[in-house]
């Protein structure tokens, strides 16, 4: 009698205060998780971007931007890439785009270096290297680029992961590692090198990236450290919350498993995550979306705009404000949208990418067409 007595003491007391939800765990009704369980841990800085700098040459990101060697065309889905007799981004099995940011990201001013316009990214079809294009819109020119890993103080090396989503903050590009967490990449260190197939240091001397003229090196990471699973499908930057922050989410197929977005806050100042004892970066906010196959997602002025991809079909953009439901504009993209990245110029823009081999186009759209909760 006494022993259970002081059990139903105990419930009595500890029922009531707040029940965490499994943050792993999207099933059930109420789908806010605590943002705090969701943890980045910085890494250090690469040592070897300093070294690697005083042996190449340094470029700025307005030289690779009026350097392009191949141009977009403007169609009425968008901006395609170049489809000549004897280079075809449209339709390469290689390459494909997965993600976008631009220089209304990189600074609120909306230009960089006196520059407009888009950094995208591209997953190589063996997951073996990265590369990134910088489309400048005044020309619609574009050049790819290398990203690279310094990995001895006089060498670098392709990045061997499936890029995703990309963010442009000041002078770092962050590039989502899906299994892993986030990649940062220095812009105050793009480097020219010279003609060749490999990456890296050449036997005679000098650098090489396969073809690419320009490289760009990772400077740091933030590592996944909660003991669960977060699959880092997509990133863009929130410039309207204070401080500034960044979102990232998963895509999934189906939702047997957990479809998140995930907040984070930055640090204009140093261009890096706010972080507490430890270098932990901990998350403000979660939320189990559960869009089956959301491909990317951005927040501004309190509202998200998530795309998902249907396949075959054209792809859907919801407009979300939490508390209420998600509004799909159903199929106002071409099929295969990607990544999500937003610009308030212009009475505010939302850029994507998409996807497929024969229908790969910089897509820009007015805020004001997307109708949301
Ligand atoms: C959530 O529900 C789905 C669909 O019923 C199921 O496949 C999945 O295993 C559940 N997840 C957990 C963590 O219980």
């Amino acid at each position: 009698m006494r022993f259970s007595t002081v059990l139903a003491a105990v419930a009595v007391y500890f029922l009531p205060a707040v029940v965490a939800l499994s943050p792993s765990n999207c099933n059930t009704s109420n789908k806010a998780r605590t943002g705090s369980d969701f943890v980045l841990e910085e890494q250090a800085d690469n040592p070897h971007v300093k070294s690697l700098a005083k042996k190449l040459k340094r470029v700025t990101v307005a030289h690779v931007f009026d350097d392009g060697n191949h141009k977009m065309t403007s169609t009425s889905q968008g901006l395609r890439w170049e489809k000549t007799s004897s280079f075809n981004d449209v339709d390469t099995s290689k390459w494909v785009p997965q993600g976008i940011t631009s220089t209304a990201d990189a600074l609120d001013a909306g230009t960089y270096e006196g520059k407009d316009g888009w950094i995208v990214s591209w997953h190589r079809n063996d997951d073996k290297s990265v590369r990134v294009t910088f489309v400048n819109r005044k020309t619609n020119k574009y050049r790819h680029a290398l990203l690279v890993y310094p990995h001895a103080a006089d060498n670098f090396k392709a990045v061997p992961i499936h890029a995703g989503g990309i963010m442009w903050y000041g002078n770092t590009l962050w590039v989502v590692d899906t299994k892993n967490g986030i990649r940062v990449f220095d812009l105050d260190n793009i480097w020219q090198v010279s003609d060749g197939d490999g990456v890296g240091k050449k036997s005679g001397g000098g650098y090489s990236a396969a073809g690419y003229k320009y490289v760009i090196p990772q400077i740091r990471w933030y590592k996944w450290t909660s003991s669960f699973p977060f699959r880092f499908s997509f990133i863009s930057l929130d410039r309207t919350t204070s401080p500034d922050s960044l979102i990232v989410g998963e895509y999934q197929k189906s939702t047997s498993e957990p479809i998140r977005l995930v907040r984070f806050q930055l640090d204009y100042k140093t261009r890096k995550l706010v972080t507490s004892s430890g270098k932990k970066a901990k998350g403000t906010w979660a939320y189990c979306v559960g869009i089956e196959r959301m491909q990317g997602a951005v927040s501004a002025n309190g509202k998200f705009y998530i795309s998902r991809s249907n396949g075959n079909n054209r792809g859907d953009i919801f407009g979300w404000v939490p508390g209420k439901t998600a509004r799909k504009n159903g199929g106002i993209v071409p099929r295969g949208p990607e990544d999500l990245s937003y610009d308030k110029r212009n009475g505010g823009h939302i850029y994507t990418v998409t996807e497929h081999a024969g229908t790969r186009y910089i897509v820009d759209l007015k805020v004001s067409s997307i109708k949301t909760s």
